[in-house]
């Protein structure tokens, strides 16, 4: 094909519109009829797409603990959670053996692929490639790049760039050869969108406050952690759990709430010095903390968890946090002789430490299972300042000791039905599978006759050895959450989900990285855009109209501005973050299109071609 009409169709493609222009709005189906008039969920409403997704590829195990991967495949995936479909507008790319990217429609996930090319010879400097995407009926648009950076530990990277959006742009480093790189994307035409670059406001519940208060618990999806305080190796107890097989967190208590987790599984003991009244609380991750000898480590002390607790509370109140607590047993210093079993004295202790927790919830209603209770009645508590929920299993606990204090806001586990569902297995693809399978069991649908509130274990069991060698951290971020966005999601429907997604290393997407600014979004923003837009299309959960359409007459809604403030700035893979770059710059994007360049309508460029948008201010 002649070199000009490649580049006209190229600018054609790119020339999309003005950064600053309004969206465009189009009307979804049933605008007109008595539900929208009168602001009801109405089914003929529905976007959800039943479309069938290609299959995605889990990351291989085996690779995980080697250097020197020379595999040249990467997986980038997208995540739709909007009324829109998110259409492939044109791709091109260099030196790829793959490029392979598609439509996402709405409430679906797609894992797309840039297979850098392994042939001998090529030059991996030049690897590189761009989708281009626009979302169906506005007039938004966004990119994604696949690049390189060489010489480096992580050699290839990918870059979203929604400046179009003005939702900023994002390099990420890819983990490792064959580990996707996430984007989620959640919001409307008419509400703004949210994306998982960056994390909006810390009370995520609170921002969408109008769409869920209505819904109880079993009908709201919400971030959890597994092991919540073991965000530290703090060597309370001799034993040998290590970092690499007994941390299961990077982030500490406060810094998981504002990453979004609610749900908190918290293993406390009191740790006994040589006298045994001489003891403070910790977090333990111990193998069996009943055992003679139990083996793991301690964690956060209960002293940092409570003032972490109450710093994000006082800076995002609003929210319902539950902190759901077990062991409740001491181990000595030096363990030996088994546990010692907490006596009055010891459990007033505890009760003493955790009414320094400030939005507890007292003697509230407890003759309505919390699962079944409404989220505005605890979202509602302590003047709309929310609660934090204490759950005790108190199944340690020697008969005689009080198991809770409900006038303090600490009940009993069996307040609140819940289906903790652990695989136990030992790697991703079966741990995915059994979890899937477990949530597609359940119809959230009149008469609800199978409804409960779902813990789905997103996490795998590898047995000591491979722990060990690999790390639960690298296991968490390789591997296995990542699958979540396009396995797990792609066996969600507005009918098919779980309530708490429960995962280690919460936040953390490349080996080590824990500062702010090198976290991302993901989770954030998929349990947002699952309770904003994919819930929202059950009317059988949710009777208003659904949230994320133009709204009717005089109702408004803000949520989603509140939740994506306005920034259009670039986050590097260093962590280094520019708020306010020059005009035209996109990272990633290439001077000179190669000789050579693959586009996606079937050209080829037969010479290296100045690259006619390097310096556009436009995509
Ligand atoms: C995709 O995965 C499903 C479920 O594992 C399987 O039944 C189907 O054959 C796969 N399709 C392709 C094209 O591999
Ligand atoms: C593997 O990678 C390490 C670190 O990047 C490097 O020092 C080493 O030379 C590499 N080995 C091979 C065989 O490429
Ligand atoms: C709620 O606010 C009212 C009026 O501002 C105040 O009198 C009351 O003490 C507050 N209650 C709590 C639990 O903070
Ligand atoms: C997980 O759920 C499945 C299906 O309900 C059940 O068979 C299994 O026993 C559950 N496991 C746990 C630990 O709850
Ligand atoms: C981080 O990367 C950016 C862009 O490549 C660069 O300008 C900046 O100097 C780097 N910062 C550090 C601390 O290396
Ligand atoms: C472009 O690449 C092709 C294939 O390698 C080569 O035959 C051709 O001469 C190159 N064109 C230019 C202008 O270098």
């Amino acid at each position: 094909m002649k070199l000009n009409h490649v580049l006209v169709s190229f600018a054609g493609a790119l020339s999309l519109r003005q950064a600053h222009a309004a969206p465009s709005i189009s009307r979804a189906s049933g605008d007109n009829t008595k539900e929208a008039a009168t602001g009801m969920c109405s089914p003929n409403d529905a976007t959800y797409s039943t479309e069938k997704m290609p299959n995605g590829s889990y990351t291989d195990w085996g690779s995980l603990g080697l250097d020197n991967l020379t595999s040249g495949r990467q997986y980038i995936t997208i995540v739709n959670l909007t009324p829109h479909r998110f259409k492939l507008d044109q791709t091109h790319s260099y030196q790829m053996d793959v490029f392979d990217w598609g439509d996402i429609p709405p409430g679906r996930s797609r894992q797309n692929i840039a297979h850098y090319t392994e042939e001998a010879g090529a030059n991996a400097v030049d690897d590189n490639g761009e989708a281009y995407y626009s979302i169906e009926g506005t007039n938004q648009k966004f990119i994604l790049r696949a690049t390189t950076h060489i010489p480096d530990t992580h050699p290839r990277r990918t870059v979203v760039d929604l400046s179009g959006m003005g939702l900023g742009q994002r390099e990420y480093l890819n983990p490792r050869p064959e580990v996707p790189v996430t984007l989620v994307i959640t919001g409307s035409a008419s509400h703004g969108f949210v994306a998982s670059l960056t994390h909006g406001p810390g009370n995520w519940m609170r921002q969408i406050y109008d769409v869920i208060k209505d819904r109880p618990l079993q009908h709201i999806v919400m971030p959890g952690t597994h092991d919540s305080g073991m965000s530290t190796i703090s060597g309370q107890i001799l034993s040998i759990g290590s970092e690499a097989n007994t941390q299961t967190q990077a982030l500490n208590i406060y810094d998981q709430l504002r990453v979004g987790a609610r749900w908190f599984d918290l293993r406390i003991i009191s740790v006994h010095q040589s006298n045994t009244d001489d003891y403070d609380f910790w977090v333990a991750h111990v193998n069996d903390e009943n055992a003679d000898v139990p083996v793991g480590n301690t964690g956060e002390s209960l002293a940092d968890i409570i003032e972490e607790v109450n710093r994000f509370t006082s800076e995002n109140p609003g929210e319902v946090i539950f902190l759901h607590l077990r062991y409740l047993v001491g181990l000595r210093r030096v363990l030996t002789g088994g546990p010692i079993h907490w006596d009055n004295d010891i459990v007033n202790d505890f009760f003493n430490e955790l009414k320094k927790i400030s939005n507890r919830c007292g003697n509230l209603d407890t003759s309505v299972q919390f699962q079944n209770q409404a989220a505005s009645y605890f979202m509602d508590q302590n003047n709309g300042t929310g609660c934090v929920l204490f759950l005790l299993d108190g199944s340690n606990l020697p008969d005689g000791v009080p198991r809770a204090s409900v006038s303090d806001g600490f009940y009993p586990a069996e307040q609140m039905a819940v289906h903790d569902n652990w695989s136990n297995l030992a790697t991703t693809r079966p741990m995915a599978e059994n979890q899937i399978e477990v949530w597609s069991a359940i119809e959230r649908a009149k008469p609800f006759t199978d409804d409960e509130f779902l813990i789905s274990q997103w996490i795998v069991s590898a047995d000591a050895v491979s722990t060990t060698a690999l790390t639960i951290q690298r296991i968490a971020i390789m591997p296995t959450n990542p699958a979540l966005y396009w396995a797990g999601v792609n066996a969600m429907s507005p009918t098919k989900w779980p309530n708490v997604l429960l995962v280690d290393y919460i936040g953390v997407v490349v080996t080590d990285q824990f500062a702010w600014n090198q976290l991302s979004a993901e989770l954030y923003t998929l349990a947002i855009g699952l309770n904003l837009y994919m819930i929202s299309e059950n009317c059988d959960v949710s009777s208003q109209r659904h949230p994320l359409l133009p709204p009717v007459a005089s109702a408004t809604s803000s949520a989603l501005r509140r939740l994506s403030p306005a920034w259009n700035g670039i986050i590097f893979a260093n962590g280094t973050v520019v708020d306010k770059p020059p005009q035209g710059v996109h990272p990633g994007r290439v001077e000179v299109l190669k000789n050579g360049t693959v586009f996606s309508d079937g050209t080829v460029l037969e010479k290296d071609t100045p690259n006619p948008h390097f310096r556009s201010t436009i995509l």
